[in-house]
Protein backbone atom coordinates (compact mmCIF):
# COMPACT_ATOMS: atom_id res chain seq x y z
CA UNK A 1 0.00 0.00 0.00
CA UNK A 2 1.53 3.37 -0.88
CA UNK A 3 0.30 6.01 1.42
CA UNK A 4 0.72 10.07 1.59
CA UNK A 5 0.63 11.62 5.41
CA UNK A 6 -1.14 15.24 4.80
CA UNK A 7 -1.91 17.90 7.00
CA UNK A 8 -0.45 20.86 9.23
CA UNK A 9 2.69 20.94 11.53
CA UNK A 10 2.07 19.05 14.61
CA UNK A 11 -1.31 17.68 13.31
CA UNK A 12 0.33 14.06 14.02
CA UNK A 13 1.61 12.06 11.03
CA UNK A 14 5.14 11.04 12.96
CA UNK A 15 3.03 10.32 15.51
CA UNK A 16 0.97 8.35 13.27
CA UNK A 17 3.13 6.64 10.74
CA UNK A 18 5.11 5.02 13.77
CA UNK A 19 2.02 3.16 14.71
CA UNK A 20 1.36 2.32 11.03
CA UNK A 21 4.77 1.12 10.74
CA UNK A 22 4.57 -1.37 13.11
CA UNK A 23 0.94 -2.29 11.68
CA UNK A 24 1.41 -2.65 7.80
CA UNK A 25 5.30 -3.68 8.30
CA UNK A 26 5.89 -0.07 5.50
CA UNK A 27 8.37 1.73 5.94
CA UNK A 28 7.61 5.78 6.96
CA UNK A 29 9.44 8.09 4.43
CA UNK A 30 9.54 11.58 6.12
CA UNK A 31 11.68 14.25 4.84
CA UNK A 32 11.89 16.47 7.58
CA UNK A 33 13.54 13.38 9.08
CA UNK A 34 15.96 12.72 6.14
CA UNK A 35 17.04 16.50 6.84
CA UNK A 36 17.53 16.33 10.65
CA UNK A 37 19.48 13.38 9.76
CA UNK A 38 21.64 15.30 7.36
CA UNK A 39 22.13 17.89 9.11
CA UNK A 40 23.38 15.95 12.11
CA UNK A 41 25.61 14.27 9.82
CA UNK A 42 26.68 17.72 8.60
CA UNK A 43 26.32 16.96 4.59
CA UNK A 44 26.10 20.04 2.70
CA UNK A 45 22.15 19.48 1.99
CA UNK A 46 21.40 18.87 5.34
CA UNK A 47 23.01 22.45 6.61
CA UNK A 48 21.20 23.99 3.59
CA UNK A 49 18.02 22.42 4.51
CA UNK A 50 18.50 23.71 7.89
CA UNK A 51 18.74 27.55 6.66
CA UNK A 52 15.01 27.03 5.44
CA UNK A 53 13.91 24.79 8.50
CA UNK A 54 14.84 26.95 10.74
CA UNK A 55 12.96 29.89 9.47
CA UNK A 56 9.79 27.86 8.83
CA UNK A 57 10.09 27.94 5.62
CA UNK A 58 9.95 24.50 2.93
CA UNK A 59 13.19 23.68 1.50
CA UNK A 60 13.71 24.13 -2.26
CA UNK A 61 11.42 21.52 -4.64
CA UNK A 62 14.50 20.33 -6.36
CA UNK A 63 16.25 19.93 -3.45
CA UNK A 64 13.33 17.83 -1.47
CA UNK A 65 12.09 15.84 -5.23
CA UNK A 66 15.91 15.16 -5.86
CA UNK A 67 16.35 13.51 -1.86
CA UNK A 68 12.49 11.70 -2.61
CA UNK A 69 13.27 10.37 -5.66
CA UNK A 70 16.38 8.78 -4.29
CA UNK A 71 14.89 7.12 -1.58
CA UNK A 72 11.88 5.95 -3.30
CA UNK A 73 14.64 3.93 -5.59
CA UNK A 74 15.50 1.66 -2.42
CA UNK A 75 14.90 -1.73 -2.51
CA UNK A 76 12.59 -1.99 0.68
CA UNK A 77 9.61 -0.80 -1.08
CA UNK A 78 7.64 -3.93 -2.20
CA UNK A 79 5.08 -3.82 0.12
CA UNK A 80 4.33 -0.08 -0.15
CA UNK A 81 5.24 3.21 1.79
CA UNK A 82 4.32 5.73 3.82
CA UNK A 83 5.11 9.28 2.56
CA UNK A 84 4.93 11.99 6.14
CA UNK A 85 5.87 15.60 4.75
CA UNK A 86 5.95 15.12 1.37
CA UNK A 87 4.63 16.24 -0.87
CA UNK A 88 4.08 19.97 0.48
CA UNK A 89 3.94 21.48 -2.76
CA UNK A 90 2.17 21.14 -6.35
CA UNK A 91 5.05 20.65 -7.59
CA UNK A 92 6.30 17.78 -5.43
CA UNK A 93 2.74 16.65 -5.82
CA UNK A 94 3.32 15.95 -10.01
CA UNK A 95 6.58 15.22 -9.44
CA UNK A 96 6.06 12.39 -7.26
CA UNK A 97 3.01 11.12 -9.42
CA UNK A 98 5.48 10.98 -12.81
CA UNK A 99 8.09 9.32 -10.05
CA UNK A 100 4.96 6.85 -9.10
CA UNK A 101 4.17 6.43 -12.96
CA UNK A 102 6.70 5.41 -14.30
CA UNK A 103 7.00 2.30 -12.27
CA UNK A 104 3.15 1.80 -12.64
CA UNK A 105 2.28 2.11 -9.17
CA UNK A 106 0.65 5.22 -7.65
CA UNK A 107 -0.28 6.63 -4.81
CA UNK A 108 -3.31 4.81 -3.34
CA UNK A 109 -4.78 7.21 -0.12
CA UNK A 110 -3.63 10.66 0.67
CA UNK A 111 -4.89 10.50 4.38
CA UNK A 112 -5.64 14.14 6.03
CA UNK A 113 -4.99 14.51 9.37
CA UNK A 114 -7.45 17.25 10.37
CA UNK A 115 -6.79 19.80 13.19
CA UNK A 116 -7.83 22.74 14.15
CA UNK A 117 -4.90 25.30 14.42
CA UNK A 118 -4.77 26.38 17.73
CA UNK A 119 -4.23 23.09 19.00
CA UNK A 120 -1.08 22.52 16.56
CA UNK A 121 0.24 25.30 18.41
CA UNK A 122 -0.47 23.80 21.89
CA UNK A 123 0.96 20.69 20.27
CA UNK A 124 3.97 21.80 19.08
CA UNK A 125 5.16 23.72 22.27
CA UNK A 126 4.97 20.96 23.69
CA UNK A 127 6.83 18.26 21.43
CA UNK A 128 9.78 16.18 22.47
CA UNK A 129 11.61 14.20 19.96
CA UNK A 130 13.85 11.19 20.56
CA UNK A 131 17.43 12.53 19.49
CA UNK A 132 18.36 8.98 18.04
CA UNK A 133 17.58 9.59 14.46
CA UNK A 134 17.14 5.77 13.80
CA UNK A 135 13.97 6.07 16.14
CA UNK A 136 12.79 9.69 16.26
CA UNK A 137 10.07 8.72 18.63
CA UNK A 138 8.23 11.88 19.80
CA UNK A 139 6.09 12.61 22.97
CA UNK A 140 4.26 15.66 24.71
CA UNK A 141 4.75 16.68 28.00
CA UNK A 142 1.45 16.73 28.84
CA UNK A 143 -0.89 14.86 26.16
CA UNK A 144 1.67 12.19 25.51
CA UNK A 145 4.21 11.96 28.19
CA UNK A 146 7.18 9.64 28.55
CA UNK A 147 7.53 7.09 31.40
CA UNK A 148 10.66 8.93 32.75
CA UNK A 149 10.96 11.98 31.98
CA UNK A 150 13.44 13.14 29.08
CA UNK A 151 14.34 9.69 28.43
CA UNK A 152 12.92 7.64 25.20
CA UNK A 153 10.24 5.00 26.36
CA UNK A 154 11.44 2.78 23.05
CA UNK A 155 15.12 2.95 22.85
CA UNK A 156 16.10 4.80 26.34
CA UNK A 157 18.04 8.18 24.44
CA UNK A 158 17.59 11.90 25.74
CA UNK A 159 14.60 13.59 24.09
CA UNK A 160 14.95 17.02 22.84
CA UNK A 161 12.83 19.98 21.71
CA UNK A 162 13.07 20.89 18.03
CA UNK A 163 14.47 24.24 16.97
CA UNK A 164 11.70 25.14 14.92
CA UNK A 165 8.82 24.54 17.64
CA UNK A 166 9.31 27.71 18.97
CA UNK A 167 6.02 30.28 18.58
CA UNK A 168 7.26 32.25 16.38
CA UNK A 169 8.59 29.78 13.54
CA UNK A 170 5.33 27.65 14.31
CA UNK A 171 3.05 30.34 13.42
CA UNK A 172 5.22 30.86 9.88
CA UNK A 173 5.09 26.85 9.74
CA UNK A 174 1.09 27.06 9.73
CA UNK A 175 1.35 30.05 7.23
CA UNK A 176 3.67 28.31 5.25
CA UNK A 177 1.03 25.38 4.88
CA UNK A 178 -1.83 27.45 4.49
CA UNK A 179 -0.36 28.77 1.34
CA UNK A 180 1.40 25.71 -0.21
CA UNK A 181 0.35 23.09 0.91
CA UNK A 182 -3.09 23.13 1.77
CA UNK A 183 -3.99 23.07 -2.09
CA UNK A 184 -2.78 19.48 -2.41
CA UNK A 185 -6.18 18.40 -0.36
CA UNK A 186 -8.17 19.55 -3.27
CA UNK A 187 -5.42 18.09 -6.31
CA UNK A 188 -6.21 14.40 -3.98
CA UNK A 189 -9.77 14.52 -3.84
CA UNK A 190 -9.88 15.81 -7.58
CA UNK A 191 -8.26 12.00 -7.98
CA UNK A 192 -10.74 10.51 -5.74
CA UNK A 193 -7.97 9.42 -3.19
CA UNK A 194 -8.65 11.48 -0.53
CA UNK A 195 -9.06 10.11 2.93
CA UNK A 196 -10.14 12.53 5.86
CA UNK A 197 -9.80 11.97 9.01
CA UNK A 198 -10.42 13.86 12.00
CA UNK A 199 -6.97 13.85 14.05
CA UNK A 200 -8.23 15.58 17.46
CA UNK A 201 -8.41 13.11 20.68
CA UNK A 202 -6.83 10.22 21.80
CA UNK A 203 -3.77 8.91 19.51
CA UNK A 204 -5.26 5.15 19.38
CA UNK A 205 -8.87 6.62 18.49
CA UNK A 206 -7.54 8.76 15.81
CA UNK A 207 -5.37 5.29 14.25
CA UNK A 208 -8.49 3.04 14.54
CA UNK A 209 -10.08 5.66 12.26
CA UNK A 210 -7.23 5.69 10.06
CA UNK A 211 -7.30 2.24 9.88
CA UNK A 212 -10.79 1.95 8.47
CA UNK A 213 -10.33 4.40 5.53
CA UNK A 214 -7.32 2.54 4.41
CA UNK A 215 -9.77 -0.51 4.05
P1 LIG B 1 8.50 18.16 9.27
O1 LIG B 1 9.48 17.51 10.13
O2 LIG B 1 7.73 17.37 8.30
O3 LIG B 1 7.51 18.99 10.18
P2 LIG B 1 5.96 19.33 10.03
O4 LIG B 1 5.23 18.95 8.82
O5 LIG B 1 5.87 20.74 10.44
O6 LIG B 1 5.27 18.35 10.95
P3 LIG B 1 5.74 17.98 12.34
O7 LIG B 1 6.77 16.91 12.29
O8 LIG B 1 6.07 19.22 13.11
O9 LIG B 1 4.35 17.42 12.94
P4 LIG B 1 3.69 16.00 12.81
O10 LIG B 1 2.43 16.13 12.01
O11 LIG B 1 4.65 14.94 12.42
O12 LIG B 1 3.23 15.82 14.32
P5 LIG B 1 3.80 14.86 15.49
O13 LIG B 1 3.34 13.46 15.25
O14 LIG B 1 5.23 15.11 15.73
O15 LIG B 1 9.21 19.34 8.46
C1 LIG B 1 10.07 20.24 9.10
C2 LIG B 1 10.64 21.22 8.11
O16 LIG B 1 11.41 20.50 7.10
C3 LIG B 1 9.63 22.01 7.29
O17 LIG B 1 9.20 23.18 7.98
C4 LIG B 1 10.45 22.34 6.03
O18 LIG B 1 11.33 23.40 6.27
C5 LIG B 1 11.27 21.08 5.82
N1 LIG B 1 10.58 20.13 4.95
C6 LIG B 1 10.17 18.86 5.27
N2 LIG B 1 9.55 18.28 4.24
C7 LIG B 1 9.54 19.18 3.23
C8 LIG B 1 9.01 19.18 1.90
N3 LIG B 1 8.35 18.13 1.40
N4 LIG B 1 9.19 20.30 1.14
C9 LIG B 1 9.85 21.37 1.62
N5 LIG B 1 10.36 21.44 2.86
C10 LIG B 1 10.21 20.36 3.66
O19 LIG B 1 2.94 15.44 16.72
C11 LIG B 1 3.15 16.74 17.22
C12 LIG B 1 2.98 16.77 18.75
O20 LIG B 1 1.62 16.50 19.08
C13 LIG B 1 3.80 15.72 19.50
O21 LIG B 1 4.24 16.27 20.70
C14 LIG B 1 2.79 14.58 19.75
O22 LIG B 1 3.11 13.83 20.90
C15 LIG B 1 1.50 15.36 19.93
N6 LIG B 1 0.31 14.63 19.49
C16 LIG B 1 0.19 13.80 18.42
N7 LIG B 1 -1.07 13.33 18.31
C17 LIG B 1 -1.78 13.90 19.33
C18 LIG B 1 -3.13 13.83 19.77
N8 LIG B 1 -4.02 13.08 19.12
N9 LIG B 1 -3.51 14.56 20.85
C19 LIG B 1 -2.60 15.33 21.50
N10 LIG B 1 -1.30 15.44 21.16
C20 LIG B 1 -0.89 14.73 20.08
MG1 LIG C 1 6.70 14.93 11.78
ZN1 LIG D 1 14.02 6.76 20.86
Amino acid sequence: MRIVLLGGPGSGKGTQAKKLVDRLGIPQISTGDIFRAALKEGTPMGLKAKTYMDKGELVPDDVVIGVVEERLAKPDLNKGFMLDGFPRTLPQAQALDKILQAQGKPIDHAVLVDVPEEELVTRLSGRRTCKNSDCGMMYHVKFNPPKKEGICDTCGKDLYQRDDDSEATVRERLTVYNKQTAPLIDYYDKKSILRRVKGVGPIDQIFASIEKVLT
